[in-house]
């Protein structure tokens, strides 16, 4: 496909106020799950009688937002390059074009084998965690919508539910009476948890992640999300809603919850907010 082949938009009023990027959606599905505990890749995980994999990447193509889907894998991972190309065969009407690279030893190193595989005439990215298996359509196109409006960054957050306290760790006599001592508290009212997918402009993605080159291994292994990055680039990085759906399966209880949602009445994409 070349970039002048990839639509994009569906003709909606909004649209016409502001046109659609050329959007490209890159999948980390190449984290080892190992607190999952099931002895294989996240990616692989059952839930509701299909690999996470597939619950995310049917969630994507959904959406209708991306011309291009970029999926990191495991390294040398033949099951979930086989279950790719199968979904590839599936999209008989076309869908995006959908690629895969092999993932990196971080979530990080992981965006940028895929970044470096965009296809031409891309000039939007929304960076999504495989993990986030069910997150609802509407999410991804508030994200898009953002973009389309003129933001460079975007990301979906949901507001904390608990007190978040920052801690150290405790030594000498404090560490006798219990292992952390609290350093502060952050007003509950000014903090968001944050989801994917995290949308950019690409060339302020780019950028972002030429700057990684520069970072000890310490400092590579603390980037959790893309737009810390943009954010120390001086972008403004805007916030929409998420969704309590999103929820990023990591634990043997996320697994649970996922499933859950998976069976309720309206099935997977019915927990709005
Ligand atoms: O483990 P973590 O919470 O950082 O994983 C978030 C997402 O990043 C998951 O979907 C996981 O598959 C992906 N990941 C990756 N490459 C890694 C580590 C994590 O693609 N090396």
């Amino acid at each position: 496909m070349s970039a002048t082949d990839l639509s994009a938009g569906n003709g909606t009023d909004a649209e016409a106020a502001h046109p659609r990027p050329v959007v490209a959606v890159v999948l980390v599905a190449a984290g080892s799950g190992q607190r999952l505990g099931y002895g294989m890749p996240k990616a692989r995980v059952p839930l509701g009688g299909e690999p996470i994999l597939m619950h995310a990447l049917r969630g994507i193509v959904a959406s209708g937002v991306a011309q291009q889907v970029c999926i990191a894998l495991p390294a040398g991972d033949g099951a979930l390059r086989r279950m790719c190309d199968d979904f590839r065969n599936e999209l008989v009407d076309g869908g995006p074009l959908l690629t895969v690279v092999d993932g990196g030893a971080t979530r990080s190193e992981s965006v940028r084998s895929a970044l470096a595989v965009l296809e031409e005439g891309t000039q939007a990215v929304l960076v999504h965690d495989a993990a986030r298996a069910l997150t609802p359509e509407s999410v991804f196109h508030r994200v898009v919508d953002s973009l389309a409006a003129g933001a460079l960054a975007v990301i979906p957050v949901m507001p904390v539910v608990d007190t978040v306290k920052t801690v150290k760790a405790t030594s000498g006599n404090d560490a006798r009476i219990a292992p952390e001592l609290v350093v502060g508290t952050a007003p509950r009212e000014q903090l968001r948890a944050v989801q994917t997918p995290q949308g950019f402009d690409l060339d302020t993605l780019l950028r972002a992640h030429g700057a990684v080159s520069g970072f000890d291994e310490e400092q590579g292994a603390a980037i959790t999300d893309d737009a810390m990055l943009v954010e120390r680039l001086g972008v403004p990085v805007h916030a929409v809603r998420g969704a309590s759906q999103s929820l990023k399966i990591t634990t043997p209880l996320d697994l649970i919850i996922a499933e859950g949602l998976l069976e309720g009445p309206l099935g997977a994409r019915w927990v709005e907010g």
